[in-house]
């Protein structure tokens, strides 16, 4: 096993400073580790009593008479030297703490005294200032944010690595709400040992990835992460989003992670040499995401554009050219064929538009010309849900096509709640949704442009 399988796929895990107070952190980790699913033994550490959540609880790491896999930390800043010394004796191979009160408000040396230690007894750390992984797959869960008041979401092919905690668990209920999935998600705060180029190269390997997001505010090891952006963004696509862009956020990042935000210039152009995918907000680093974890690379830049609503098709036809992609020309044979079938009000151009008394047949068929038509690269499906012909198994027929189609397919579609609902199901199914045009078309293009990259390389 790799030294970071074991913040991943523990057999067991400690949770030091498990509070007996329902409120404080080192209580909610616990609590959430115990109400998921993981599989593995989990050990509370607190000296203060002898059992908590029906668990028998130890005084101390080198008390418990197991083998420990995984401890996370959750005692007072000034505490975690001693602790992370006896994980050291205990052989535990990896450490994540939680606890503030490092570099981040200037106590620097702390910081470095822990470093000394972990590389003493050869641990791996994540942290401190952080909170650390959420993983799907084997539900390690070392977030203390209340399971109902944060949801986790389910299993995926999207990783996600933040430096910030707050961000990254806030982004990841609403993704849980919202249907989209993840592979892993990995708050690293101030990265004394196990940093972003660690985590992207572990992420490079590991089979549930398909795609690697990261958020981060500065690199404390420029060098060494833009030689593993390089190699891995070869392999899977890495999107990146960079928070203190300004000279205010600049300020704000050095007493967020006590890390330096660097300048917007120069990690930009670094970034794309390194063939990185940059997102200019959180929405489209999940955009670009979800689209690049689900569809195809398509051969080219040929859209085309099926719709129930004229106004939906001329906006999306505006952004798919904003984005430099074009329009496709579908096939002769295939459009003659699809005059014959359809009522002479549907306008068979691109966007094709299937007009307001659109029903599910009518998109099945376009769909399904557009699938085979080897004159298209890329499908957009714009779904106004509301018209009363449209019924819910629209859905069904669209993941259908999706599934036979080997080229992208995304689907546009605004409205209420009754359109969140279908958008869902179809996110469910592997399909990615979007409420404006603006989103899907740039989505497109990120896809379009990594397929452009990887030829290139
Ligand atoms: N081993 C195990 N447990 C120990 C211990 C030790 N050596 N020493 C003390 N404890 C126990 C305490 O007795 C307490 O349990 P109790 O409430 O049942 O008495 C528990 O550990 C927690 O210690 P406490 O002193 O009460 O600390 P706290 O819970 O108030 O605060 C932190 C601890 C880590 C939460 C706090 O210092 C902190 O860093 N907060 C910020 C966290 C954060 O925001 N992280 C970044 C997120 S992005």
């Amino acid at each position: 096993m790799k030294k970071l399988d074991y913040f991943f796929r523990p057999k067991s895990i400690a949770i030091v400073g498990a509070s007996r107070n329902p409120k404080k952190i080192g209580h909610v980790m616990l609590r959430n580790l115990i109400e998921g699913k993981f599989q593995g033994r989990v050990y509370p550490i607190n000296p203060k009593t002898d059992r908590m959540f029906d668990l028998p609880c130890y005084p101390s790491i080198l008390k418990v008479p197991g083998r420990i896999d995984l401890a996370v930390i959750s005692v007072p800043a000034p505490m975690v030297p001693r602790v992370l010394d006896e994980c050291g004796r205990k052989r535990v191979p990896a450490v994540i703490i939680i606890s503030g009160g490092f570099a981040e408000v200037g106590n620097t040396e702390l910081e470095h005294d822990c470093l000394k230690i972990i590389k003493k007894y050869k641990m791996r750390c994540i942290g401190p200032n952080c909170i650390g992984i959420f993983d799907p797959y084997s539900e390690v869960d070392t977030f203390f944010l209340p399971r109902y008041k944060l949801e986790r979401p389910k299993e995926g092919s999207i990783a996600f690595i933040s430096q910030s905690g707050a961000l990254g668990s806030v982004v990841l209920d609403w993704m849980a709400m919202k249907g989209y999935k993840i592979s892993k998600f990995i708050s690293y705060g101030n990265a004394v040992d196990v940093d972003e180029a660690d985590l992207t190269e572990y992420l490079a390997q590991d089979p549930a990835t398909r795609v690697i997001c990261c958020y981060f505010e500065g690199l404390k090891q420029g060098r060494k992460f833009f030689n593993t952006l390089k190699r891995v963004s070869r392999k899977k696509p890495v999107i990146i989003l960079k928070g203190g862009t300004t000279q205010e956020g600049v300020h704000a990042v050095s007493s967020h992670t006590g890390s330096l935000a660097g300048s917007k210039q120069v990690h930009s152009a670094a970034f794309d040499q390194a063939g990185a995918i940059q997102a200019q907000s959180l929405e489209e680093l999940f955009d670009f995401a979800r689209v690049l974890a689900s569809q195809p690379i398509p051969r080219g830049n040929r859209v085309q554009i099926i719709t129930d609503g004229g106004g939906f098709g001329v906006l999306t036809t505006d952004w798919v050219i904003e984005n430099r992609l074009t329009l496709a020309h579908m096939n002769k044979k295939i459009l003659t064929t699809l005059k014959r079938t359809f009522p002479p009000h549907v306008v068979l151009k691109n966007p094709l538009d299937l007009t307001g008394d659109a029903d599910v047949e009518r998109y099945r068929l376009a769909i399904d010309a557009a699938v085979q038509d080897p004159n298209i690269d890329m499908i957009a499906v714009v779904t106004l849900f509301q018209i009363p012909t449209l019924t819910a198994d629209i859905t069904d027929v669209v993941s259908a096509a999706s599934d036979r189609s080997d080229k992208p397919l995304i689907v546009i579609a605004a409205g209420g709640r009754f359109t969140e609902v279908l958008k869902k199901t179809l996110e469910d199914s592997g399909v990615p949704t979007f409420s404006y045009p603006e989103r899907a078309a740039q989505s497109l293009r990120a896809l379009y442009e990594f397929g452009q990259e990887r030829k290139r390389k």
